[in-house]
């Protein structure tokens, strides 16, 4: 037996008895003639001694960091018991011990705290792995995975794969493609999501089916996005939106419990997007607190008062930092220069500070007398000693970035506590979205999602299309996407009508999903589901907005794997077999 025990299990109780573990040497300290090792593995720390003749006999093996070592010998009572340590009452009295692997000194050390950066750890991944903090993420993710498993096994769903090499499924972002040996010439398109295949597993009559899947999507990255990422895949027959929103909502309740012991008894409020867009600025709002926008009327820069930067905007929008009124010019400066930073892209910051006394300060008070400041701030709901913050501009970039500048002033206020989990829906997206570039109209969600019904017959007036809502939700989670989905079309006319309004014409239509519509043909119930992006859920959990940590070897923010450095070029051969040029 290489082991009788691991690291993380020896207690008071075990004293007196034999042990062999095995693990790897975290430190060495050594005191002339004995020798303490703490000795590591995944599931703690154990502390070791050597005497003096064991001592020496390490000093051979010149014993470094990270050895891979195998010890026998008898659990003892510890003269100095360091309380931070669960194995901190005892250590082993080393009797003998045998080197299993020597190692090189590692790039950083593997601690929490570490000394290596980012680049560094993912190109030892496999050390940065031995971290106590990711073996925790790891072990959530994994957790939380066997909570939603068995969640959906006593819900009577079955857990069905379906393939990687398939034909493009748009879920909005660009393919990643894989060509064809035997059909040179052709390519597979890896699936963006199971999409398609769940809608035919309905057809097929596996009418609750879920997936823990990979899906690939090439966009661009963020701490919330990575090429590949797992999606819990999820599709019903026979339902209507609010068995779907009641049924995940168990499960949001199911995973908070089972992972981090946390009661949710409250039903999650319910959200239109238009409402979510004028309270908070974006569709995903965190509800952990308050700050909510305010839109300021038109006018008030008018009579007069030389200020017509607010006249010439499209939106004039307000957030009251409440307690803030005390910011120095310096820490204004320097708001204003975050605002103005190109990912927020905005020209300038207007403060209004609520002073004690009753009176009010502005960076625009030359435009605007007490009253006018009054009323501003009255309407955000300021008290003496907030600060009110307005941006102003055009409407979708400015009610983007005062959004964004909720979020920074939630953060820098302590308002986003990450221990702390709030969810919502939000409901009733629109069904399109127009793309001004190439000035025609995308699906929001994507093309297989139903309008409400009231709103179906506009898909034949392309100047209502702005108008139309779907039956589509999403699951937000601390200010994060969690999960999208809808109820789907499934009817063949109105999927035709669908796949018109997006500018594809029959030929197209039928060239890119003629399965799905020939499928339409033979008795497909009326179904909806939705997906859940598994590796967002575990980092949120875990505290972080980061995905990266969470997943065991994840790509770098250049879309990267730099420990097997691909994406790689391919030799000539493999290019001709594959008839690439
Ligand atoms: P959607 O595109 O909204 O819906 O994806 C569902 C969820 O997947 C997560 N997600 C990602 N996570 C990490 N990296 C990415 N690049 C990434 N892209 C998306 C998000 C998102 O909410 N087929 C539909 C679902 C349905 O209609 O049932 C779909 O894929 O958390």
């Amino acid at each position: 037996m290489y082991r009788t025990h691991t690291c993380g299990e020896l207690r008071d109780n075990h004293i007196g008895t034999e042990t062999t573990l095995a693990g790897w040497v975290k430190k060495v300290r050594a005191f002339g003639s004995m020798t303490f090792v703490d000795l590591r593995d995944r599931y703690g720390v154990t502390q070791l001694f050597f005497n003096e003749e064991l001592t020496q006999k390490l000093n051979e093996h010149s014993l470094g960091r990270e050895f891979v070592i195998q010890v026998k010998g008898e659990v003892i009572e510890r003269e100095n018991k360091n309380p931070n340590m669960p194995t901190g009452h005892i250590e082993i009295k080393v009797a003998s011990f045998e080197i299993l692997n020597a190692s090189e000194t590692p790039p950083f050390t593997i601690e929490d705290e570490t000394d290596g950066g980012d680049e560094l750890r993912m190109k030892y991944r496999y050390l940065d792995l031995r971290r106590d903090i990711n073996k925790k993420k790891l072990t959530l993710r994994y957790e939380v995975s066997r909570a939603l498993r068995n969640f959906m096994h006593e819900q009577d769903f079955l857990e069905i794969e379906t393939p990687f090499l398939i034909k493009s499924t748009p879920e909005g972002a660009r393919d990643f493609v894989v060509p064809s040996r035997m059909h040179e010439g052709q390519f597979y398109a890896l699936p963006q999501s199971p999409q398609l295949f769940k809608q035919l597993l309905m057809v097929g009559g596996y009418d609750k089916y879920y997936q823990m899947v990979k899906c690939f999507r090439d966009e661009d990255l963020r701490a919330d996005r990575q090429p590949e990422f797992t999606q819990l895949d999820c599709e019903m027959s026979f339902v209507n939106q609010n068995d779907v929103l009641t049924l995940f909502e168990k499960l949001f309740k199911h995973i908070l419990k089972e992972t981090k012991n946390i009661d949710y008894p409250e039903a999650l409020p319910q959200m239109t997007f238009a409402e979510a867009m004028e309270r908070y600025g974006n569709d995903k709002p965190d509800i952990r607190f308050g700050m909510e926008l305010n839109t300021l009327p038109f006018g008030i820069g008018k009579d007069d008062c030389g200020f017509n930067v607010f006249d010439k905007s499209e939106l004039v929008v307000a957030i009251n930092a409440a307690g803030c009124a005390s910011y120095t010019r310096k820490e204004l400066d320097a708001l204003t220069d975050w605002v103005k930073r190109p990912q927020i892209g905005m020209t300038g910051l207007i403060y209004i500070k609520c002073n004690e006394d009753g009176s009010y300060k502005s960076s625009v008070d030359k435009f605007f007398d007490q009253e006018k400041l009054k009323a501003m701030a009255e309407q955000c709901n300021a008290k003496a000693g907030d600060l009110v913050l307005i941006l102003c501009g055009k409407e979708t970039l400015t009610r983007k970035a005062i959004s964004e500048l909720r979020l920074f002033m939630g953060d820098k206020l302590g308002m986003r506590n990450p221990e702390e989990f709030k969810a919502l829906w939000v409901v009733d997206f629109p069904l399109f979205e127009h793309d001004e570039e190439n000035d025609h109209w995308v699906a929001r969600h994507h093309p297989f999602t139903s309008p409400k019904p009231e709103h179906t017959a506009w898909l034949g007036e392309k100047d209502k299309y702005g108008e139309i809502l779907a039956n589509a939700y999403d699951l937000v989670l601390n200010g994060n996407e969690i999960g999208g989905g809808s109820i789907r079309i499934h009817k063949k006319d109105l999927q035709q009508q669908m796949f018109k309004a997006l500018g594809m014409d029959e030929e197209e239509a039928n060239e890119k999903f003629g399965f799905l519509l020939q499928a339409f043909e033979y008795g497909t119930p009326p179904h909806g589901g939705m997906a859940w992006g598994f590796d967002r859920l575990c980092a949120l959990l875990g505290g972080s907005e980061s995905i990266r940590d969470f997943i065991a070897f994840p790509k770098n923010n250049a879309g990267r794997d730099v420990m097997l450095n691909a994406p790689a070029a391919i030799d000539d051969k493999q290019k001709a077999e594959l008839g690439l040029k």
